[in-house]
């Protein structure tokens, strides 16, 4: 095993108890796409032990995938079938509602299940545009436990996430329905505190990061080992393509990750580091493997690191210009994760 993702359950439990404070809300957990990369499972279970009541993903095969770990109630995000209900339904599933259309053919279900109505209010995504349609699914035989909508930009435009906010409580308070529970933010609309909202659906916070500096700490580091060391003479080039040339004699090293393992080719150009010291990827970044420039005394079995203190997730997605979602999502299921 010589590529592993740590996963720091304590990290986990304190990035929690700080949404808990901000929000002063019921927090829930989304762990949908194996908890952003850091593994459902364990994670579920470690949340669902930290009390946590309801767990977020965006499909039954995603809730699937827990049930049998956690006593929490599942939330599932995206569109359920009716099919894969009847043939998969645990009584610890809620699903979303996201058209009339939809909850209709639900009453033919034998069994009563729990639905969260989903109300666009501008992310044009998944769930219902008309009041009058909300009004009707209020007559479902099924049990209506919360309402929720979604932010498009809390991340960066307080405007259109205070419109959203209007227009949501607008639709809420005229609905005039005993809701369990109601709730919009995410990890950066955790702080509209509005009465109304009881809940919020928290992802990346819980991971470790935020726009906002409010002391979460990072759940997933990534690292890997020197698998070969050697020396390239003047004139010789690096990987596929001839990218890289050396015009002096050079220490390289192999390490086994490539793009296929969650390392994407644009990571050239932002050196990896041994020992808090940087090296430099040299050529591209292949499939499985990347090759480093780096000096006389790294040997085979090194340790590198790839996302760590000195290669945050941050400093990562700035560089591949992509959000810091993408980068935890890609590492693949060939790194294995250890958990602590
Ligand atoms: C409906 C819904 N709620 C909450 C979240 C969590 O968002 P974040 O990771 O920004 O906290 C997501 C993630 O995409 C989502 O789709």
């Amino acid at each position: 095993m010589n590529k592993f993702a740590h996963i720091n359950l304590d990290n986990l439990t304190h990035n929690l108890n700080i949404f808990k404070s901000v929000s002063k809300a019921e927090v829930f957990a989304v762990v949908k796409a194996n908890a952003y990369g850091h593994g459902d499972k364990e994670v579920s279970k470690h949340l669902d032990k930290q009390g946590v009541l309801v767990l977020c993903v965006s499909s039954i095969e995603e809730a699937l995938n827990i049930v049998e770990d956690v006593t929490a109630d599942i939330l599932i995000f995206g569109y359920t079938d009716i099919e894969s209900i009847e043939k998969y339904h645990h009584p610890q599933f809620i699903y979303t509602a996201g058209s009339l259309n939809w909850i209709n053919q639900l009453e033919s279900l034998s069994t009563q299940v729990r639905l969260h109505i989903e109300v666009n209010t501008g992310m044009n995504r998944f769930g219902f545009k008309k009041k009058v349609d909300l009004q009707s699914a209020l007559d479902t035989k099924h049990h209506i436990e919360g309402i929720y909508t979604h932010f498009t930009s809390s991340e960066s435009d307080e405007r259109v996430t205070q419109k959203q906010v209007e227009n949501f409580k607008s639709i809420v308070h005229d609905l005039d329905y005993n809701f369990k529970y109601v709730h919009a933010g995410n990890t950066h609309g955790a702080f509209k505190n509005d009465p109304l909202f009881n809940a919020v659906r928290i992802g990346i916070g819980l991971y470790g990061w935020s726009v906002k500096d409010i002391g979460l700490k990072p759940v997933m580091s990534l690292y890997t080992q020197v698998v070969h060391v050697d020396v390239l003479h003047e004139g010789e080039s690096v990987g596929y393509n001839q990218t890289y040339t050396t015009d002096k004699e050079t220490y390289f090293a192999t390490i086994p990750v490539g793009y296929a393992d969650g390392f994407d080719v644009r990571n050239h150009g932002l050196d990896v580091y041994i020992e808090n010291q940087s090296y430099p990827i040299i050529g591209k970044v292949c499939m499985d493997q990347s090759m480093i420039e780096v000096d006389g005394h790294i040997k085979v079995g090194d340790v590198v690191e790839l996302i760590g203190p000195n290669r945050t997730v941050g400093t990562i997605s700035k560089h591949l210009n992509v959000i810091p979602y993408i980068i935890y999502t890609s590492v693949s299921a060939r790194v294995k994760r250890l958990y602590k």
